[in-house]
């Protein structure tokens, strides 16, 4: 299927996550439309009038507040609703108050849309993806989930400052559970095609070893670093959500680190949903792409796997 042209969007949720993701979109011209849909219906509605007034400056896009029924036509549900992160609190805290969550609001908005692709965001975000492949019977390809395409981001930001580089010279992936157990693929990650480790001899320097885990550290407590500041983490997640949108929708073929149902790689057993690079585009996931790891990315990967596992097997799907 090829561009099908600006869309109509809905977002589940209205708060940071949620409406910093309307407001980036805002600035889409893929997106024409977009329903905001809350418990808290004047919540929804006072966002929905805000970013009314706002797109008045940009472009004529509909934003406005509604009910699951009015998710009707959307392309995309972005389900950002549930709780956040407190500090010292890790996404997986948030399991079991984030699984009802989705359990009892995701089947009534998919019955107005059942066309839609599912881009989930709440955390813990692999296992609410899982949970909403599971209780809605999409196929795989369909329900991703915004993974680990922040923390590719934040990996790929800290290389650009170390290496003094455009970060869009630099390819750099974090795969496994969007949390604690994540996979920075320092084996793979490269300054324009030229392996990291090529790259900093070109300048008569070698990488210790303390500077990988040092980055990986600060790219894995990214998100506890910011809400222990400011309380929650929003712009960030919201553009790594445009981003993955605009994947869909312009039907990009692009690699993103989005989580979605694997089974049968690494030596996984069974089936699970976290980050890989993935071909996205207008059908959502269109391929996993295998990448070549070293073996001790591999065995860290498959303890993200069977962490994800662990918790997903007590939520008695
Ligand atoms: C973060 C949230 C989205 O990593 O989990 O900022």
């Amino acid at each position: 299927m090829g561009l099908q042209g600006p869309a109509k969007v809905a977002i589940i949720g209205t708060g940071y996550v949620g409406s910093s993701t309307a407001f980036a979109l805002l600035f889409s011209p893929l997106v024409k439309e977009m329903v905001l849909v809350d418990v808290n219906h004047a919540k929804a509605e006072g966002e929905a009038m805000d970013l009314a007034h706002a797109a008045t400056l940009i472009r004529p896009v509909e934003v406005y507040a509604g009910r699951p029924a009015d998710c009707a036509g959307s392309r995309i549900v972005i389900f950002t609703a549930g709780a956040n992160q407190q500090p010292g609190q890790t996404r997986l805290d948030l399991i079991h108050r984030n699984t009802a969550i989705v359990r009892q609001a995701l089947p009534e908005i998919l019955h107005y849309c059942p066309e839609a692709l599912v881009l989930m965001v709440a955390n813990p975000v692999d296992i609410l993806t899982y949970v909403a492949w599971k209780i809605s019977g999409l196929p795989e390809n369909r329900v991703l989930g915004s993974g680990t395409v922040l923390d590719s981001a934040r990996f790929r930001h800290l290389l650009s400052r170390h290496y003094r580089v455009d970060p869009r010279n630099i390819h750099a992936y974090v795969i496994g559970e969007h949390g604690d157990t994540e996979v920075p693929v320092w084996s793979l990650a490269n300054v324009a095609g030229v392996d990291l480790e090529e790259f900093y001899l070109m300048d008569g320097m070698r990488e210790e070893e303390a500077f990988r885990v040092e980055i990986s550290h600060q790219v894995r407590e990214a998100a506890y670093e910011i809400i222990e500041r400011k309380g929650v983490t929003s712009y960030g997640v919201a553009l790594a959500l445009s981003r993955i949108i605009e994947c869909i929708l312009r039907n990009e073929h692009s690699v993103l680190t989005i989580s979605s149902v694997i089974r049968d790689l690494y030596g996984i057993d069974g089936e699970v949903a976290l980050s890989l690079p993935c071909l996205v585009g207008n059908e959502g996931r269109e391929k996993v792409l295998a990448i070549p790891l070293v073996a001790r990315e591999k065995a860290a990967l498959k303890h993200s796997a069977t962490t994800l596992q662990q918790l997903i097997a007590q939520l008695s799907l």
